[in-house]
Protein backbone atom coordinates (compact mmCIF):
# COMPACT_ATOMS: atom_id res chain seq x y z
CA UNK A 1 0.00 0.00 0.00
CA UNK A 2 1.43 3.31 -0.70
CA UNK A 3 0.29 7.21 -0.35
CA UNK A 4 -0.50 9.03 -3.52
CA UNK A 5 -0.57 12.69 -3.67
CA UNK A 6 -2.71 13.84 -7.30
CA UNK A 7 -1.56 16.76 -8.84
CA UNK A 8 -3.83 19.26 -10.27
CA UNK A 9 -6.59 18.24 -8.10
CA UNK A 10 -8.28 19.62 -5.08
CA UNK A 11 -6.78 17.26 -2.96
CA UNK A 12 -3.53 17.71 -4.23
CA UNK A 13 -0.84 16.80 -1.36
CA UNK A 14 -3.70 15.22 0.68
CA UNK A 15 -2.55 11.09 0.62
CA UNK A 16 -5.08 8.74 -0.74
CA UNK A 17 -4.24 5.14 -0.18
CA UNK A 18 -3.28 2.74 -3.18
CA UNK A 19 -3.01 -0.34 -3.65
CA UNK A 20 -0.92 -2.16 -6.02
CA UNK A 21 -3.58 -4.42 -7.49
CA UNK A 22 -5.52 -1.18 -8.15
CA UNK A 23 -5.84 -1.15 -11.87
CA UNK A 24 -9.26 1.10 -13.01
CA UNK A 25 -10.50 4.34 -11.41
CA UNK A 26 -13.15 3.01 -9.33
CA UNK A 27 -10.68 1.02 -7.52
CA UNK A 28 -10.31 4.70 -5.71
CA UNK A 29 -11.69 6.56 -2.93
CA UNK A 30 -9.96 9.58 -5.02
CA UNK A 31 -12.69 12.45 -4.18
CA UNK A 32 -12.47 13.46 -7.43
CA UNK A 33 -13.74 12.39 -11.01
CA UNK A 34 -10.96 10.03 -12.48
CA UNK A 35 -10.89 8.97 -16.11
CA UNK A 36 -8.45 6.56 -17.46
CA UNK A 37 -5.93 8.65 -18.93
CA UNK A 38 -5.74 9.97 -15.64
CA UNK A 39 -5.58 7.09 -14.05
CA UNK A 40 -2.41 5.50 -16.32
CA UNK A 41 -0.43 8.61 -16.47
CA UNK A 42 -0.72 10.29 -13.11
CA UNK A 43 -1.27 6.97 -11.29
CA UNK A 44 1.22 5.05 -12.15
CA UNK A 45 3.58 7.97 -12.16
CA UNK A 46 2.88 8.26 -8.40
CA UNK A 47 3.32 4.58 -7.84
CA UNK A 48 6.28 4.86 -9.49
CA UNK A 49 7.87 7.87 -7.67
CA UNK A 50 6.41 6.65 -4.28
CA UNK A 51 7.54 2.66 -4.79
CA UNK A 52 11.13 3.64 -5.88
CA UNK A 53 11.80 7.03 -4.32
CA UNK A 54 11.98 10.15 -5.65
CA UNK A 55 15.40 10.24 -6.40
CA UNK A 56 15.61 6.95 -7.95
CA UNK A 57 16.85 6.60 -11.47
CA UNK A 58 17.12 3.20 -11.54
CA UNK A 59 16.17 1.81 -15.31
CA UNK A 60 14.28 -1.26 -16.06
CA UNK A 61 14.06 -3.16 -19.24
CA UNK A 62 11.41 -5.43 -20.16
CA UNK A 63 13.45 -8.13 -22.21
CA UNK A 64 11.59 -11.21 -24.16
CA UNK A 65 11.63 -14.03 -26.26
CA UNK A 66 8.27 -14.13 -28.43
CA UNK A 67 6.81 -16.74 -30.93
CA UNK A 68 5.78 -15.04 -34.12
CA UNK A 69 2.79 -14.92 -32.57
CA UNK A 70 3.38 -13.34 -29.39
CA UNK A 71 3.77 -16.36 -27.00
CA UNK A 72 6.60 -16.28 -24.25
CA UNK A 73 6.13 -20.29 -23.67
CA UNK A 74 4.11 -23.49 -24.17
CA UNK A 75 3.41 -23.80 -20.44
CA UNK A 76 4.79 -22.69 -17.20
CA UNK A 77 7.70 -25.13 -17.21
CA UNK A 78 8.57 -24.60 -20.83
CA UNK A 79 12.41 -23.92 -21.20
CA UNK A 80 13.13 -21.14 -23.19
CA UNK A 81 15.37 -23.46 -25.65
CA UNK A 82 13.46 -22.58 -28.86
CA UNK A 83 15.36 -19.36 -29.98
CA UNK A 84 18.34 -18.87 -32.14
CA UNK A 85 21.89 -18.02 -31.12
CA UNK A 86 21.46 -14.43 -31.57
CA UNK A 87 18.73 -14.17 -29.05
CA UNK A 88 20.70 -16.08 -26.69
CA UNK A 89 23.54 -13.94 -27.34
CA UNK A 90 21.73 -10.50 -26.78
CA UNK A 91 20.10 -11.76 -23.51
CA UNK A 92 23.48 -12.73 -21.88
CA UNK A 93 25.36 -9.34 -23.32
CA UNK A 94 22.31 -7.06 -22.66
CA UNK A 95 21.79 -8.53 -18.60
CA UNK A 96 25.28 -8.64 -17.91
CA UNK A 97 25.79 -5.43 -19.07
CA UNK A 98 23.13 -4.05 -16.84
CA UNK A 99 24.09 -6.08 -14.36
CA UNK A 100 21.15 -7.30 -12.60
CA UNK A 101 18.76 -9.88 -13.85
CA UNK A 102 15.02 -10.27 -12.15
CA UNK A 103 12.39 -13.38 -12.78
CA UNK A 104 9.70 -15.50 -11.28
CA UNK A 105 10.84 -18.61 -9.72
CA UNK A 106 9.13 -20.50 -12.20
CA UNK A 107 11.12 -19.35 -14.73
CA UNK A 108 14.53 -19.85 -12.82
CA UNK A 109 12.96 -23.47 -12.22
CA UNK A 110 13.00 -24.20 -16.05
CA UNK A 111 16.84 -23.07 -16.38
CA UNK A 112 18.26 -24.36 -12.63
CA UNK A 113 21.60 -22.26 -13.10
CA UNK A 114 23.19 -19.62 -11.75
CA UNK A 115 23.57 -17.17 -15.10
CA UNK A 116 27.31 -16.15 -14.75
CA UNK A 117 28.54 -12.54 -14.64
CA UNK A 118 25.15 -10.60 -13.62
CA UNK A 119 23.29 -10.60 -10.36
CA UNK A 120 20.21 -12.98 -10.89
CA UNK A 121 17.05 -12.06 -8.48
CA UNK A 122 14.67 -14.32 -8.18
CA UNK A 123 11.08 -13.73 -6.86
CA UNK A 124 9.49 -16.46 -4.57
CA UNK A 125 6.90 -16.01 -1.53
CA UNK A 126 8.71 -19.66 -0.31
CA UNK A 127 10.74 -18.62 2.81
CA UNK A 128 13.31 -21.63 2.34
CA UNK A 129 14.44 -21.18 -1.28
CA UNK A 130 18.06 -21.10 -1.80
CA UNK A 131 20.97 -21.65 -4.57
CA UNK A 132 24.55 -22.45 -3.84
CA UNK A 133 25.17 -19.82 -6.42
CA UNK A 134 26.34 -16.54 -4.95
CA UNK A 135 25.27 -14.20 -7.44
CA UNK A 136 21.90 -15.78 -7.30
CA UNK A 137 18.98 -14.50 -4.46
CA UNK A 138 15.66 -14.83 -3.60
CA UNK A 139 13.27 -12.58 -2.35
CA UNK A 140 9.64 -11.41 -1.77
CA UNK A 141 10.19 -7.82 -1.43
CA UNK A 142 7.31 -5.70 -3.60
CA UNK A 143 8.82 -4.32 -7.10
CA UNK A 144 9.73 -1.00 -5.40
CA UNK A 145 11.41 -1.77 -2.99
CA UNK A 146 13.48 -4.28 -4.46
CA UNK A 147 14.45 -1.59 -7.33
CA UNK A 148 15.21 0.75 -3.99
CA UNK A 149 17.53 -2.51 -2.44
CA UNK A 150 19.04 -2.61 -5.46
CA UNK A 151 19.62 0.58 -6.15
CA UNK A 152 21.48 0.98 -2.83
CA UNK A 153 23.68 -1.58 -3.83
CA UNK A 154 25.34 0.34 -6.91
CA UNK A 155 22.82 -0.68 -9.20
CA UNK A 156 21.49 1.31 -12.27
CA UNK A 157 20.09 -1.03 -14.19
CA UNK A 158 17.89 -4.06 -14.20
CA UNK A 159 16.02 -6.64 -16.92
CA UNK A 160 13.13 -7.75 -16.11
CA UNK A 161 12.80 -11.26 -17.98
CA UNK A 162 9.66 -13.33 -16.99
CA UNK A 163 7.65 -15.48 -16.78
CA UNK A 164 4.31 -14.02 -17.19
CA UNK A 165 3.23 -13.63 -13.70
CA UNK A 166 6.44 -11.18 -13.14
CA UNK A 167 6.17 -9.13 -16.08
CA UNK A 168 2.65 -8.54 -15.21
CA UNK A 169 3.99 -7.33 -11.78
CA UNK A 170 6.54 -5.07 -12.87
CA UNK A 171 4.16 -3.30 -15.23
CA UNK A 172 1.29 -3.46 -13.05
CA UNK A 173 3.51 -0.88 -10.91
CA UNK A 174 4.47 0.95 -13.67
CA UNK A 175 7.91 0.34 -13.19
CA UNK A 176 8.99 -0.65 -16.85
CA UNK A 177 10.95 1.97 -18.62
CA UNK A 178 11.55 0.46 -21.83
CA UNK A 179 10.68 -3.02 -23.94
CA UNK A 180 12.91 -5.38 -25.88
CA UNK A 181 11.35 -8.15 -27.69
CA UNK A 182 12.35 -10.37 -30.36
CA UNK A 183 10.35 -12.35 -32.29
CA UNK A 184 11.48 -15.68 -33.42
CA UNK A 185 10.01 -17.31 -36.38
CA UNK A 186 7.94 -19.80 -34.42
CA UNK A 187 4.44 -20.10 -33.48
CA UNK A 188 2.78 -22.01 -30.82
CA UNK A 189 -0.92 -21.17 -31.06
CA UNK A 190 -1.65 -21.67 -27.23
CA UNK A 191 0.78 -20.62 -24.14
CA UNK A 192 2.11 -18.81 -22.04
CA UNK A 193 1.78 -14.67 -22.64
CA UNK A 194 3.70 -11.57 -22.02
CA UNK A 195 1.70 -11.00 -19.11
CA UNK A 196 -0.22 -13.01 -16.70
CA UNK A 197 -2.48 -10.18 -15.99
CA UNK A 198 -4.45 -7.03 -17.64
CA UNK A 199 -2.00 -4.45 -18.48
CA UNK A 200 -2.22 -1.04 -20.57
CA UNK A 201 0.74 0.11 -21.37
CA UNK A 202 1.17 2.93 -24.18
CA UNK A 203 5.30 2.53 -25.90
CA UNK A 204 7.22 4.17 -28.92
CA UNK A 205 9.10 2.24 -31.43
CA UNK A 206 12.36 3.63 -31.16
CA UNK A 207 14.07 0.83 -33.02
CA UNK A 208 13.18 -2.04 -35.10
CA UNK A 209 15.64 -4.50 -37.24
CA UNK A 210 16.05 -7.71 -38.47
CA UNK A 211 18.05 -10.19 -36.11
CA UNK A 212 20.08 -12.64 -37.92
CA UNK A 213 18.89 -14.63 -40.35
CA UNK A 214 15.06 -14.83 -39.25
CA UNK A 215 14.23 -12.52 -36.14
CA UNK A 216 13.06 -9.36 -35.34
CA UNK A 217 14.53 -7.29 -33.12
CA UNK A 218 12.28 -4.71 -31.71
CA UNK A 219 12.58 -1.76 -28.83
CA UNK A 220 10.47 0.53 -27.33
CA UNK A 221 9.87 3.06 -25.10
CA UNK A 222 6.87 3.36 -22.05
CA UNK A 223 5.33 6.32 -22.73
CA UNK A 224 2.63 6.01 -20.31
N1 LIG B 1 10.46 -16.26 -23.80
C1 LIG B 1 11.12 -15.68 -22.84
O1 LIG B 1 11.91 -14.75 -23.05
C2 LIG B 1 10.87 -16.13 -21.43
C3 LIG B 1 11.58 -15.56 -20.36
C4 LIG B 1 11.27 -15.96 -19.07
C5 LIG B 1 10.27 -16.90 -18.84
N2 LIG B 1 9.62 -17.43 -19.89
C6 LIG B 1 8.56 -18.43 -19.70
O2 LIG B 1 7.63 -17.98 -18.73
C7 LIG B 1 6.98 -19.15 -18.21
C8 LIG B 1 6.89 -19.01 -16.70
O3 LIG B 1 6.09 -17.89 -16.40
P1 LIG B 1 5.10 -17.89 -15.14
O4 LIG B 1 4.26 -16.67 -15.23
O5 LIG B 1 4.40 -19.19 -15.06
O6 LIG B 1 6.08 -17.86 -13.90
P2 LIG B 1 7.15 -16.79 -13.34
O7 LIG B 1 6.65 -15.40 -13.58
O8 LIG B 1 8.49 -17.13 -13.88
O9 LIG B 1 7.17 -17.13 -11.79
C9 LIG B 1 5.97 -17.09 -11.05
C10 LIG B 1 6.35 -17.32 -9.60
O10 LIG B 1 6.91 -16.14 -9.05
C11 LIG B 1 6.60 -16.08 -7.66
N3 LIG B 1 5.86 -14.84 -7.42
C12 LIG B 1 4.77 -14.39 -8.07
N4 LIG B 1 4.38 -13.21 -7.58
C13 LIG B 1 5.27 -12.91 -6.59
C14 LIG B 1 5.39 -11.81 -5.70
N5 LIG B 1 4.55 -10.77 -5.74
N6 LIG B 1 6.40 -11.82 -4.80
C15 LIG B 1 7.27 -12.86 -4.76
N7 LIG B 1 7.19 -13.94 -5.60
C16 LIG B 1 6.20 -13.95 -6.48
C17 LIG B 1 5.78 -17.31 -7.32
O11 LIG B 1 6.74 -18.29 -6.96
P3 LIG B 1 6.65 -19.22 -5.66
O12 LIG B 1 5.61 -20.23 -6.00
O13 LIG B 1 8.04 -19.78 -5.57
O14 LIG B 1 6.29 -18.36 -4.51
C18 LIG B 1 5.19 -17.67 -8.68
O15 LIG B 1 4.85 -19.03 -8.78
C19 LIG B 1 7.78 -20.35 -18.70
O16 LIG B 1 7.13 -20.91 -19.82
C20 LIG B 1 9.09 -19.73 -19.16
O17 LIG B 1 9.75 -20.45 -20.19
C21 LIG B 1 9.90 -17.06 -21.18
Amino acid sequence: MWRAFFPGQANEGQPVAIHENFTKCSDLDAGFPCNKAYFRNFLSATIKSSSRGVESEMKVTLLMALTADGLIGKDDAHLTDWTAAEDKKLFKSFTQKAGVVIMGSKTFDTLDRPLPGRKVVILTRKKNRAAPWDNVTFTDLPPGELLESLEKEGHQHAVVSGGATINALFARHGLIDEIILTYSPTIFGSGVPLFAKEVSMNLSLEKVRRMGDNMIYAHYKVIA
